[in-house]
């Protein structure tokens, strides 16, 4: 089956030729093995500090009592404390290339929003974002940041558009979903020719941007642990968590070709309880927005109509895997394993306590299902080499840490 449905309705390749910058619609398809950064992109990159730290959980292999040799990514230490900020800066590049003088997206939990506020301003664009409601009310600061910069931020559903209007017609408390954020992003933009809408996931251009990821992991493994990855017998293993599926693809990306040849090597995605389409969802064609701008795509899904229940992890609530993290899903190359925030908030608070590192909830699904693969090594006795990707920072949701964990 093709990953994307012709619906008969050409709108949604055509909403996607005209909001988005037109290098990243011709990216999406490319069969190309290496696309070329941009010099001003590696500038930029380098400026934020990449490449980023591959860290030796030590204390946490101690504290664990473990054979198994624990890595991590460090995508925490970028100044808008996530991974995200890989693509913006890329996709913000192209859009000012393009002459568009107008960032337009939407974020969940404000990681991404933040990332495009910092790129736009970095090549001289405005920035406008569609904020889930729910995760603006939790994670204020992320609003600040934003703001800092220039960007404006809105709340999803917005009373700005129709599609907004029209949700909070029907559910006037709607908290919001990145359903409702896409919806209310893409009409924005395409209000607006100067605008440019840029995705923070879920796009082939987006996994592209952070194959950086695994590149650098493959690299920093061998020059600088004397690591070799996928030796046979071992179960070594790359684990990220998963809402839109870019930190996972732009882990395991540059390693599938590895695998494929016969590399013993797992690809592990850790989801959220509050939305588990790869455990729990149903694979068919649906859209990943709620105002029928996206196409439909063929993926594990929790169905249009879900409303993920409000919590903080805001990054993993999406309702639609896309096609690709679903095809590998239902191809048997990648695992997944889902959290409640309360045990993925526990395993970040464990990495605290021993590695002194305090990641996001999002994050911390990653660091639950590397506990669960390091106890069942443990029992099958094996040492396994696992890397975890570190994709935030959780400075900006300790309030999250608090609620969950401290009052009880
Ligand atoms: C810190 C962090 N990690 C992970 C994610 C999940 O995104 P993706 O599945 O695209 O990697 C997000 C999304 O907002 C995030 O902010």
């Amino acid at each position: 089956m093709p990953p994307i449905r012709d619906s008969g309705s050409p709108t949604a390749a055509e909403i996607s030729a005209k909001v988005r910058p037109r290098v990243l619609v011709e990216q999406n398809s490319s069969d190309e093995q290496w696309i070329a950064i941009p010099e001003p992109v590696v500038e930029r990159l380098r400026q934020f500090g990449r490449p980023t730290p591959l860290h030796r959980a030590r204390r946490l292999e101690q504290h664990l009592g473990t054979g198994a040799r624990i890595y991590l990514k460090r995508e925490d230490v970028l100044p808008t404390g996530s991974f995200k900020l890989n693509t913006a800066i890329a996709q913000a590049y192209y859009a000012a290339e393009e002459g568009r003088t107008t960032l337009v997206t939407e974020t969940g939990a404000g990681q991404w929003g933040m990332s495009v506020a910092l790129a736009a301003k970095m090549f001289g664009l405005k920035a406008e974002i569609f904020m889930v409601r729910c995760s603006l009310e939790q994670k204020p600061y992320r609003r600040h940041y934003m703001e800092l910069l220039g960007a404006t931020v809105r709340p999803s559903p917005s009373a700005h558009t129709a599609i907004g209007r029209k949700i909070l017609g029907e559910v006037p408390d709607h908290p919001g979903s990145l359903g409702t954020a896409i919806s209310d992003a893409i009409e924005h933009a395409l209000h607006d020719s100067s605008a440019a809408y840029l995705a923070g996931s879920g796009m082939p251009h987006v996994y592209l941007h952070q194959t950086l990821l695994g590149l650098e992991v493959a690299q920093q493994l061998k020059d600088i642990h004397g690591e070799d990855l996928g030796v046979e017998g071992r179960g070594d293993h790359l684990i990220a968590c998963s809402g839109g599926g870019s930190n996972l693809c732009g882990l395991i990306g540059p390693h599938l070709r590895a695998r494929a040849e016969g590399a013993d090597l797992r690809f592990l995605a850790a989801e959220s309880t509050a939305a588990p389409r790869l455990t729990q969802g149903v694979y068919e064609y649906g859209r990943t927005d709620l105002g029928a701008f996206t196409p439909e795509v063929l993926g594990y899904t929790m169905g249009e109509s879900f409303v993920p229940p409000p919590n903080h992890v805001g990054g993993l609530r999406n309702h639609h895997s896309s096609a690709l993290v679903s095809l590998l899903r239902h191809e048997g190359v990648l695992d997944a394993v889902a959290f409640d925030q309360r045990t993925a908030l526990e395993a970040g608070r464990q990495l605290l306590q021993t590695e002194g590192l305090l990641l996001a909830p999002e994050s911390g699904h990653a660091v639950a299902a590397a506990l669960e693969v390091v106890a069942k090594a443990d029992a099958e006795n094996l040492e396994p080499v696992i890397v975890i990707l570190a994709s935030g920072s959780g400075f900006l949701d300790l309030q999250g840490y608090d609620e969950v964990l401290l009052d009880i």
